[in-house]
């Protein structure tokens, strides 16, 4: 049956995403005087009051709204102001006034309207800190090549050997700055494509196996022996469904990462195992603290592993939870042989999350760390060729 109406447009109002109350008045400053007379379900929400009308002091409290009403109601001109509600979930919101006119009662009528700004205002902050810390780790090797270009200029201009060692060291903050700028290249882009599930299928035996190889000579350099491990990898290909390059930046940087924080010695093992279901028991070992950086997606139920265990110094409980945070390090890792900048687990996160995967983290320190990330087997494999 068709609606009439004002049933239609009351339901309207009501269904309405933003909150939207009508406050009337009829002496400007008489604050204890204004009242709404109409509150949308989203206005009865955010501001928790039952009733659809009532005195506005008991609905609103904030001054800057108050204004805003007084403003709409006997400037009757548009008004608009910010403001954060206290309590733990604090929001930021934007209120608008508008004069709407003159009730039955002679009262005056505005509109206030408010929006929930508290996404835009975080998005906002992240934005300024990723481009402070930017600069920030950019500035430390400009600086230096500035201050060593200033030096060869000056007295070390004819000294030889002092101008070796420089330039050598000039070319590895230049490696680092290129370093830097292609870490947040590739960040930028797997965020802007992180909604958009791959296409793909990869065998992941196959291209761990690439990166064990490639990584051979960094483990030999630093004298950390890789064990690669997988079950099955010789009887028959695991695919999982994903981007062959995003899931080879994932394998490099987790096995990076266990032989950049392994002692001479000791050894990285890099495992691969297929038809997982219950990932809380395959992220080993027994015991030690564990967290979930990325949790998988509870719908699809089986999962191929990549694990890359260490014998590290592992990481303290506290530090777990901000390690795929852009250009976080460990206190005490930011500088000499172990130094990064800090964006290679930002990377792998936001990589696992877009192929609607898992990262697990499990590490204690003095105990080495173990990193397993989950892949959603390919349903149905494609033809081997
Ligand atoms: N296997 C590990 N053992 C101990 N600490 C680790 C390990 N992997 C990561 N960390 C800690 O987590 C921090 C962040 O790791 P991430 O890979 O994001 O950055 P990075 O290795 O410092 O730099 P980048 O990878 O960008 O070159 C590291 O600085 C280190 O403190
Ligand atoms: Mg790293």
């Amino acid at each position: 049956m068709a609606l009439p109406d004002s049933q239609l447009y009351a339901a309207l109002i009501d269904a309405l995403p933003d909150p939207i109350l009508v406050v009337t008045g009829f002496e400007p400053g008489d604050l204890t005087g204004r009242r709404y007379i109409l509150a949308n379900t989203a206005a009865r929400e955010l501001l928790r009051i039952n009733a659809d009308e009532g005195l506005l002091l008991s609905a609103v409290r904030d001054p800057v709204v108050l204004e805003t009403v007084d403003k709409a109601l006997f400037d009757e001109t548009d008004a608009e102001g910010a403001y954060e509600t206290s309590g733990a979930q604090s929001k930021s919101l934007k209120v608008r006034g508008r004069f709407l006119g003159f009730g039955r009662d002679g009262a005056r009528l505005a509109l206030l309207t408010l929006h929930d700004e508290t996404e835009v205002r975080r998005v906002e902050r992240t934005r300024v800190d990723f481009l402070a810390n930017a600069s920030h780790e950019l500035r430390t090797p400009l600086a230096s090549l500035s201050g060593f270009i200033e030096t060869l200029r000056g007295h070390a201009r004819d000294d030889a050997t002092a101008r070796d060692r420089f330039l050598g060291i000039m070319q590895a903050q230049a490696d680092r700055m290129a370093r830097l700028i292609a870490d947040l290249t590739s960040l930028s882009r797997i965020e802007l494509d992180e909604h958009i599930p791959p296409r793909g299928v990869v065998d992941l035996g196959l291209v761990v196996g690439e990166v064990v190889e490639a990584a051979a000579p960094l483990g030999a350099q630093r004298r950390v022996k890789l064990e690669w491990k997988s079950c099955g990898k010789d009887t028959h290909p695991v695919l999982v469904r994903g981007e062959r390059d995003q899931i080879v930046q994932v394998a490099q940087n987790l096995i990076d990462n266990a032989i950049k924080y392994s002692p001479d010695g000791a050894a990285v093992r890099i495992e691969m195992q297929s038809g997982l279901t219950d990932l809380g028991a395959a992220a080993s070992p027994e015991g030690t603290p564990r967290l979930s950086l990325v949790a998988p997606d509870p719908s699809s139920e089986t999962y191929a592993v990549l694990r890359v265990a260490d014998q590290g110094p592992g990481i303290a409980r506290q530090n777990l939870p901000r390690l795929s945070e852009r250009f976080y390090r460990v206190d005490g890792q930011k500088s000499g042989a172990r130094s990064g900048t800090g964006l290679g687990l930002a990377i792998v996160k936001h990589i696992m999350n877009r192929h609607r995967g898992g990262l697990v983290v499990a590490s204690a320190e003095g105990e080495g760390s173990t990193f397993t990330a989950y892949f959603p087997l390919a349903g149905v494999p494609e033809s081997k060729a």
